[in-house]
């Protein structure tokens, strides 16, 4: 898999380090409160199991998956939740966490039905941030790393389901993407 790399933005340690510097701020701020950790499935598990580990409060978690209505994603944004959560988010602080925060389309969406649920709180944490290419604004409390514009894969992010088990963060060679029909 790492052949298909053009470059490695972010070692395993290097996210190590960076998630538990992010695991102390959000342990801080939300000390003496119970948080509910909600996961967008599937990517952004690999980034959930280090960070709730690292975390120093105690933690609920739950999982959201979503579909893409598009394959390819002709319209990015247009998702719906293919498995729901189990638990009531009613009252409670919630903690939305991403893998990556892109156009900003999948979030606003995710945002918006969580919000209609009447959290007492609820803020966005997510690994990576691709802000160069956000078409709404979204209020990212807390992110691990910024990257540029480019496609991303490894630890828990894809390209057509491959490369989620890497345990870095690399460029996907153009190639790989284009030579697909
Ligand atoms: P958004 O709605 O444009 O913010 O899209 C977010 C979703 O697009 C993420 O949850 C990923 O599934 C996918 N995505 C965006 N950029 C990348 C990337 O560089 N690598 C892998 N998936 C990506």
């Amino acid at each position: 898999m790492y052949e298909d790399l053009e470059k490695v933005l972010f070692t395993e340690d290097q996210i190590r380090q960076r998630i538990s510097e992010v695991a102390g701020e959000i342990s801080r701020d939300y000390e003496g409160r119970e948080l509910m950790l909600v996961t967008v499935l599937k990517g952004a598990v690999f980034f959930l199991t280090y960070l709730a580990q690292a975390l120093k409060i105690p933690v609920r978690i739950d999982f959201l998956g979503i579909a893409n209505f598009s394959p390819g994603r002709a319209l990015p944004g247009v998702v719906r939740i293919s498995k729901d959560l189990d638990q009531e988010i009613h009252g409670m602080d919630v903690l939305l966490v991403e893998d990556i925060v892109d156009t900003g389309l999948t979030l606003r969406y995710l945002l918006n039905i969580l919000s209609g649920r009447l959290p007492s709180s609820l803020a966005v944490c997510t690994f990576l941030d691709k802000s160069a290419r956000r078409l709404v604004e979204i209020p990212v409390k807390y992110r691990c790393f910024e990257i540029p514009d480019r496609f991303v894969v490894g630890f828990g992010l894809d390209y057509n389901q491959n490369y989620r088990t890497l345990p870095c963060v690399g460029i996907l060679k153009s190639q790989i993407y284009q030579s697909k029909p």
